[in-house]
């Protein structure tokens, strides 16, 4: 196939990504309540530890919530059809179990797709991204409970309603299967001396499972036209060797990420983890009913984070740790690694792409990827960042021949568009934007934003719909 034959389709959904405990700040402002994600203070890996919540960096953010006007027309100037975040729950339900809804946040997202739209920004929703009010934590358990999932409905229903005629595009959860790697971030877990560890992160995504298939129903009810998705972190698996052993290991691992996605896109639980969860004398509560729900409310797309590839090895000294984010594995020789160890792989983003559109036969929609680097100011005031331009460049072009394979790949919002702090270390250095914020670790800094040689390079991708790479 010639060159000039692969090509982005038409109204490819181009565009950046970010969540609001990110970007936002502001934590304590405008009826706002705490979330998990503000008592996080070393990021989403640390436990819960509210001592120290005044430490922490997600509290100021990068002052989105007083300056998306500014953000979004930099966004708007690079081009971007697209442009994904999440609701904070805590600005709506800022307890999670209120009746009713905090008036001024609703107001606060209001402002924000109507500044998208003035530039003809399509907003992609998360409706939970790495956070819930600590109030369903400390009263519920968070996501063990089942009565979450009401609170999570009600909520779920509200934005829906609330911004039906301004948001098509939606995802339940930031990258659900994230439960069993963080537990209290993406189940607001706590746990107990002695319990089932296990058994408590699999019921937790068992009420998830329900609360997003509930979710899709009340989208779909809503806004006819909607576009529902998942959002896992793709956890692309290669084995070792090609011994049968490897290769197994490796499917493994793969289908510890897949069972989210088989769940919520093909509506059930696949065998195998029925036997996992035998084996692992794991026993899941179900209601009546909960079955149904899942195979009636599947989702409309596959929307995915993908930052690197994973190897899987039975050969014990293999297993020295590759780093990696939340999933480790181990080192693939045949890789290079970011400055945090997680193993950049191009063309394990066409295998993903691949993979994941054989499976199910949905759209895609890649909406998380990029490079997290420390970045210099020059002395001219520029920052040359070649390196996220080649990382970015090298993953778009595998994306084109997935597209020539077949896949449906309907957008790409890559990471972090504007800096912003880091989910997994809390970091401000760790930097992804096209657009640098002036803002350091210790929170020190004008928060003033400069637009690093990559913006330019993006804005280019985007008016050539990515011809120019
Ligand atoms: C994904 C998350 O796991 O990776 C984001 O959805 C996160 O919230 C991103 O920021 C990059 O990870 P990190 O740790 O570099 O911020």
């Amino acid at each position: 196939m010639s060159a000039h034959e692969k090509r982005f389709p038409e109204g490819f959904l181009w565009g950046g990504a970010v969540a609001a405990n990110q970007v936002e700040g502001a934590y304590n402002q405008g009826g706002k309540g705490l979330s998990t994600a503000d008592v996080s203070p070393n990021g989403i890996m640390s436990p819960f530890d509210e001592s120290k919540d005044a430490l922490n960096l997600y509290h100021a953010g990068i002052d989105f919530y007083h300056r998306y006007k500014e953000d979004i027309a930099l966004f708007a100037e690079m081009g971007f059809k697209a442009f994904r975040t999440s609701i904070a729950w805590t600005r709506i339900f800022p307890n999670g179990d209120e009746e009713e809804p905090n008036e001024e946040g609703l107001q606060f997202y209001d402002n924000v797709f109507d500044e998208l739209k003035k530039h003809n920004i399509e907003p992609v929703i998360t409706i939970s991204h790495y956070e819930m009010p600590l109030g369903l934590v400390k009263n519920y358990g968070g996501w063990k409970n089942r009565k979450v999932v009401e609170f999570y409905e009600r909520y779920a229903r509200t934005v829906l309603n609330r911004y039906k005629d301004k948001v098509k595009y939606w995802m339940t959860f930031n990258e659900i299967n994230v439960v069993l790697h963080a537990p209290f971030t993406g189940g607001g877990l706590v746990f107990q001396e002695g319990e089932n560890k296990k058994n408590a992160m699999y019921q937790a995504a068992h009420h998830q499972f329900v609360a997003s298939a509930l979710a899709v129903k009340a989208g779909h009810e809503i806004i006819p036209d909607s576009q529902i998705g998942c959002m896992i972190a793709a956890t692309t698996t290669y084995p070792m060797t090609p011994k049968p052993e490897d290769v197994l290991a490796a499917l493994e691992k793969e289908r510890s990420t897949l069972f989210f996605s088989d769940v919520q896109a093909r509506g059930a639980y696949p065998g195998y983890m029925k036997r996992f969860f035998k084996e692992n004398d794991i026993s899941i509560e179900m209601h009546p009913g909960d079955e149904k729900l899942l195979k009636e409310h599947t989702v409309d797309y596959i929307g995915f984070s993908y930052y690197m590839s994973m190897t899987a090895s039975t050969d014990p000294e293999d297993l020295a740790k590759s780093g990696g984010n939340l999933l480790g594995g181990v080192k693939n020789p045949y890789l290079k690694s970011s400055e945090w160890g997680w193993q950049i792989d191009p063309k394990g983003l066409r295998i993903t792409l691949n993979t994941l559109y054989d499976r199910y036969q949905k759209p895609l929609f890649i909406v998380e990827n990029g490079l997290g680097a420390v970045d210099q100011i020059e002395e001219d005031g520029t920052i040359q960042d070649d390196y996220r331009i080649n990382y970015l460049r090298d993953h778009l072009m595998e994306a084109r021949e997935a597209i020539a394979d077949g896949v449906e790949l309907i957008g790409y919002t890559s990471w972090g568009p504007i800096d912003l702090i880091s989910a997994s270390t809390a970091e401000m250095k760790k930097r992804y934007g096209y657009i640098y914020v002036d803002r350091d670790n210790d929170g020190n800094g004008t928060c003033k934003r400069i637009k690093k040689k990559s913006f330019s390079w993006y804005q280019q991708v985007i008016a050539t719909n990515g011809e120019s790479l």
